[in-house]
């Protein structure tokens, strides 16, 4: 059956990231998907899309809101020449990719939070899922699951993420088209993860940071065990947080939320 993601394939015909698209109608995860098609040998690049998600997942084993014809939920197979410490980085890069595509073509502020989320006026508007298999210390391949709220209205959100959720719609009162926010967004990723696989995270770091309103600041960072507060001060080349802790101590945590302390 045709989804509304049809038309940007001719779009990404001859495209690096995108060339292969797998456009569905309902499915599981698109991680799911794509990691499926990356272990038959799908080469760097495909690209999942689904119209809905019926199991969308996010980080710490949170689930992904995807309802049917209102957001971008994909999944791209990418297969870096790095080692398995390096791949949270491609989050990051990924992130900056997202935020470039949506300024270029709404009219709204957006803002990075580490490790994964793009946020407009504070609350979500699209999270990063990366994952990988490794072997003898190299990177088989990642998936890397971008989900992108587009034109939800606030009740089409379910109650206990309707204050920290928005969408494209939501933010500019206006229906976005998603096929054009899919073709840009991979099109902005491809330049991004070019880069990355050359430079390595400081390709995208710069541009990161002044897009974090975090940097430089107080905050919190809670994992499952513990919460630890300090200054924002750096992301390391893994993409891992950089906190100054009173102490004077620096400590990195890979995983985690982020909160201003106030
Ligand atoms: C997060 O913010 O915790 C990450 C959310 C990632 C959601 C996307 S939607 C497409 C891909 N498939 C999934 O199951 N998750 C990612």
């Amino acid at each position: 059956m045709e989804t509304g993601f049809e038309k940007a394939a001719a779009h990404l015909r001859r495209s690096r990231i995108g060339g292969r698209l797998i456009s569905l109608e309902s499915v599981s995860s698109t991680n799911d998907v794509a990691w499926e098609e990356a272990e038959k040998g799908a080469p760097e690049g495909t690209v999942v899309v689904a119209e809905e998600q019926t199991a969308g997942r996010g980080r710490m084993s949170r689930r992904w809101h995807s309802p049917p014809g209102l957001g971008v939920w994909m999944s791209v197979v990418l297969r870096p020449e790095i080692g398995p410490e390096t791949a949270p980085g491609l989050t990051l890069c990924a992130s900056v990719a997202v935020a470039k595509a949506v300024r270029s073509l709404h009219p709204v502020t957006v803002s990075l939070k580490w490790p994964n989320d793009v946020t407009v006026e504070g609350r979500k508007l699209c999270g990063i899922l990366t994952e990988m298999k490794a072997s003898r210390g190299k990177v088989d391949f990642v998936v890397c699951g971008v989900g992108m709220n587009v034109n939800q209205a606030r009740e089409d959100f379910p109650a206990e993420i309707r204050e920290k959720a928005t969408s494209l719609m939501i933010a500019t009162g206006k229906t976005a088209d998603r096929a054009k926010l899919l073709v840009v967004t991979l099109e902005h990723f491809e330049k991004q993860y070019s880069m990355f696989c050359r430079e390595g995270i400081a390709s995208c770091l710069g541009e990161w940071r002044s897009m974090c309103p975090f940097f430089g600041k107080r905050v919190r960072v809670k994992g499952r065990r513990e919460a630890v507060e300090g200054m924002f001060f750096n992301v390391d080349d893994n993409g891992a947080i950089v906190l100054r802790l009173d102490c004077g101590v620096h400590r990195s945590f890979l995983a985690g939320d982020v909160e201003f302390v106030l």
